[in-house]
């Protein structure tokens, strides 16, 4: 056997297996898998921040909408409703998916409004009306510049969420097919979860009084071609509802922010008491 690196003939440096050659694209393969993993960690790293960053906004969010539902349902509600509205007029799955999360956030901004404008049972005054509009553009401001596509759709449904489609909504009058689809989609699901359930300033409506409402507002409020493919995901939505088969909804109860937020308001009033 001939001992390696003795009676090493020139050519078996150049082109052997042992060879100069060889062993330089043996580290260029190793460097370039190296990186390729350390390029598969940075992703996963960003992908936690990312996911980080969706449950920290989310938990701003139920805590906008403490005032108006202290079960953090409106706001899981709206998402799944979003969602299935998404997908009945037939919008691609990763559109589905990303809405079903992003509608969610539709309120963060409230988080900068008043508790007295929030909780006062009759109707605003028109500088609380300015103050409770302004949660639009507070919540899009929050979640600008975001690089993860859920809070950046979110940011756009949090600003537009309250455009009508004749124009006379706000923050930015926009009409019709100018108003983001997001947010036309959002406006439905929010619209009637909200009429449907209690509020401070309202009772629940009854489902066939939402829906009259919902058609009345058609091509007022609310895109006219989406009017009648929410109420085909009503006909679905509604009895799985009241049947406790929304998947999801009930890990509500076990959110450590509504849950803590429930016991400091306990606490207030029995130190009030
Ligand atoms: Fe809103
Ligand atoms: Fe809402």
């Amino acid at each position: 056997m001939r001992q390696e690196g003795v009676n090493v003939q020139p050519h078996e440096l150049i082109h052997g297996p042992n060879s100069i050659k060889a062993k330089v694209e043996k580290h260029e393969e190793l460097a370039a898998i190296h990186e390729e993993l350390a390029k598969l960690r940075t992703d996963a790293i960003l992908k936690e921040i990312r996911s980080v960053a969706y449950d920290t906004a989310e938990n701003w969010a139920l805590a906008a909408e403490f005032f108006d539902d202290q079960t953090g349902q409106h706001c899981f509600r709206v998402g799944h409703l979003a969602g299935m509205l998404a997908r009945e007029i037939g919008l691609e799955n990763e559109y589905c998916v990303r809405i079903e999360h992003a509608a969610r956030l539709h309120d963060i901004g409230k988080i900068g409004i008043n508790e007295m404008i929030l909780l006062k049972p009759g109707p605003l005054d028109p500088s609380e009306l300015t103050a409770m509009r302004a949660h639009a553009e507070v919540g899009a401001f929050m979640l600008q510049g975001a690089k993860d596509p859920v809070l950046q759709m979110a940011a756009v449904i949090a600003k537009h969420h309250h455009e009508w489609w004749n124009g006379a909504g706000y923050p930015s009058s926009l009409a019709d097919r100018r108003i983001p689809m997001a947010a036309r989609i959002c406006a439905l699901a929010d619209v009637y979860d909200a009429l449907t359930h209690v509020r401070p300033y309202k009772g629940a409506w009854p489902h066939r009084v939402a829906v009259e409402e919902m058609l009345n507002l058609s091509g007022v409020q609310f895109d006219p071609h989406l009017v009648r493919p929410f109420l085909r995901v009503l006909e679905r939505y509604v009895p799985a509802l009241a049947d406790g088969r929304i998947p999801g909804l009930d890990q509500l109860k076990t959110n450590g922010l509504i849950a803590s937020r429930k016991k400091l308001m306990e606490t207030i009033a029995g130190s009030v008491a």
